[in-house]
C-alpha cells in the first residue's frame, strides 16, 4: 500500500484498497470472535439491561441474532452486535462479507458464521453450532465493549 503513487493505475489502487479492507476487517472480527468466547454463556451486567431495553425482551434479542446466524447457515458471513457510536444504540447485524460493516460500529458480539468455523464439528447443523457459541460467549469480554463503547458513543454525541 505505501507503493501506491500517482502512476499506479486506479483499478490496482481499487483492487487493493478493496483488500485492505478485507482483511483488517477480517482480522478485527476475528480477534473480537475468539476474545468473547472461553466463558460459561451466562448473560449479565450492563449488556443484559440494555439487550432487554432496546429489544422489549432478552428473548427477542436472541430470537434475531440466532436468525441472522442462520440466515447466514451453508454460505459465510458474520452476525455482530454492535453498539451504534453515533446514535449509541445497540444493532444487530449479518454480514455477508467482512467489508460490510456497520460504519460507525463498535463490534461488541461477534460470530463467526463462515462455514471454516463449524463444518468441521458440526457439519450441515448450524443451530448446534450457535447453541455451542451461546453455551460459551464471555459476557464479561462484551460487557467490557459494552462500557468502553459508551464512553466512546458519549464522546461522538455528547
Ligand atoms: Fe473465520
Amino acid at each position: 500500500m505505501a507503493r501506491i503513487t500517482a502512476e499506479t493505475p486506479p483499478f490496482v489502487v481499487a483492487a487493493l484498497r478493496e483488500r485492505e479492507l478485507t482483511f483488517r476487517n477480517s482480522k478485527q472480527l476475528h480477534e473480537a470472535y475468539f476474545t468473547n468466547l472461553g466463558g460459561d454463556g451466562r448473560r449479565g451486567g450492563a449488556i443484559d439491561a440494555a439487550l432487554r431495553e432496546a429489544y422489549s425482551s432478552t428473548a427477542v434479542w436472541d430470537a434475531q441474532f440466532r436468525a441472522s446466524a442462520l440466515g447466514l447457515g451453508g454460505g459465510s458471513g458474520w452476525v455482530v452486535l454492535a453498539l451504534e457510536l453515533d446514535t449509541g444504540g445497540l444493532r444487530t447485524l449479518g454480514s455477508g462479507h467482512h467489508t460490510q460493516a456497520l460504519a460507525a460500529g463498535l463490534p461488541l458480539l461477534v460470530l463467526d458464521m463462515y462455514e471454516h468455523s463449524y463444518h468441521l464439528d458440526f457439519g450441515a447443523a448450524p443451530t448446534r453450532y450457535i447453541d455451542a457459541f451461546f453455551a460459551n460467549v464471555r459476557w464479561d469480554e462484551v460487557n467490557r465493549r459494552f462500557e468502553c463503547g459508551q464512553r466512546a458513543a458519549t464522546a461522538v454525541h455528547g
